[in-house]
């Protein structure tokens, strides 16, 4: 059996993720504080103990506003961790698989992103995350880069928008949601089960992993709370000039799974389907 080596493994996609792949491979899943991608040496000589034919590297700082005010320590984990993961790779001959983000983007563009557009982070986040790809395409030989958006799951340990968004909902009264941002909402098991697919492929590079479709936060409110059925809570769109955050946020995050498509691997659904398969499964 094929092995495969998880960093970050604890964290929320690291939960849907690593029992989806361990149907297909043997998986190492490590996290802080056990192995701190960081550390150089810790990374080398863990990866190199196991020996896997696949690295999949989730562990990253992923407060975007916390990496606006600390670009040190965002570049510290983001870029150099995934530099170290990258170099073990180069040591032991393993592929490896990155999860990037749609932050890599300026947010120009009136459309979904495909995988040819060009890279352009407005955030500390998106810069490090981007700076991350850069140095796995120097140092790898054979790499995937998933980039994905807005990840939702969780299950009963959602702390996250869906499960705060029916919190708050349940308590009634008005909430004011941001109209002016849009991406694709995507639910951590559908894209478990794409990463999976993917790094069983034969072509490496680039591929945008998000379910299909985009919305603003406005949209994406409404319809959690429509699938939760949730009554006496009104949600308001207002413009994210509200909201005095430390992060930029780019105006579309939004992505097209072009390169699954080309392939023939149209495997992502509507979100608004998998939002509603994540709530009356999980939360009700
Ligand atoms: N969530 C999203 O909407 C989204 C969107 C696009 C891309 N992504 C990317 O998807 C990946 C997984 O995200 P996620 O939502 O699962 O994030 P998450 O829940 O924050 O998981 C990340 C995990 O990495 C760990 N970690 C942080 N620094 C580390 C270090 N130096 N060494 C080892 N482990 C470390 C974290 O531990 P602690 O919790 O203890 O810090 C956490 O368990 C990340 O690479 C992220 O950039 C996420």
């Amino acid at each position: 059996m094929k092995k495969v080596y998880v960093t970050g493994g604890a964290g929320n996609l690291g939960k849907a993720v690593v029992p989806v792949l361990s149907s297909f491979y043997e998986v190492r899943a490590t996290d802080l504080p056990e192995v701190d991608v960081r550390d150089a040496g810790a990374v080398m000589a863990d990866i190199a103990a196991y020996n896997p034919d696949i690295v999949l590297h989730l562990a990253s700082m992923t407060d975007v506003d916390r990496c606006e005010l600390f670009p040190d320590e965002a570049s510290l984990a983001n870029r150099i961790g995934t530099r170290n993961v990258a170099l073990a790779c180069r040591e032991t001959g393993a592929a490896m698989a990155y999860v990037s983000t749609g932050m890599i983007y300026n947010g120009c563009k009136r459309h979904p992103y495909i995988e040819y557009d060009k890279p352009d982070p407005i955030s500390v986040y998106g810069r490090t995350k981007y700076e991350g790809e850069l140095e796995i395409r120097s140092i790898c030989e054979r790499f995937y880069i998933f980039n994905t958006c807005w990840l939702f799951g969780g299950g009963k340990e959602d702390r996250k928008f869906v499960a705060k968004i029916m919190d708050l909902a349940e308590k009634g009264g008005e909430l004011r949601i941001v109209d002016d941002k849009f991406g694709s909402p995507t639910w951590t098991a559908d894209l478990a089960k794409c990463i999976a697919t993917l790094m069983g492929q034969p072509e490496t590079g680039r591929y945008h992993c998000v379910n299909a479709g985009q919305a603003s936060r406005y949209e994406l409110a409404k319809e959690i709370v429509r699938i939760a059925g949730i009554d006496g809570c009104r949600i308001i769109p207002v413009s994210s000039d509200n909201f005095d955050l430390p992060a930029p946020r780019p105006r579309m995050e939004a992505m097209a799974d072009y390169n699954l498509r080309l392939m023939g691997l149209n495997i992502m659904r509507d979100w608004r389907e998998a939002l509603g398969e994540y709530i009356t499964t999980t939360l009700i």
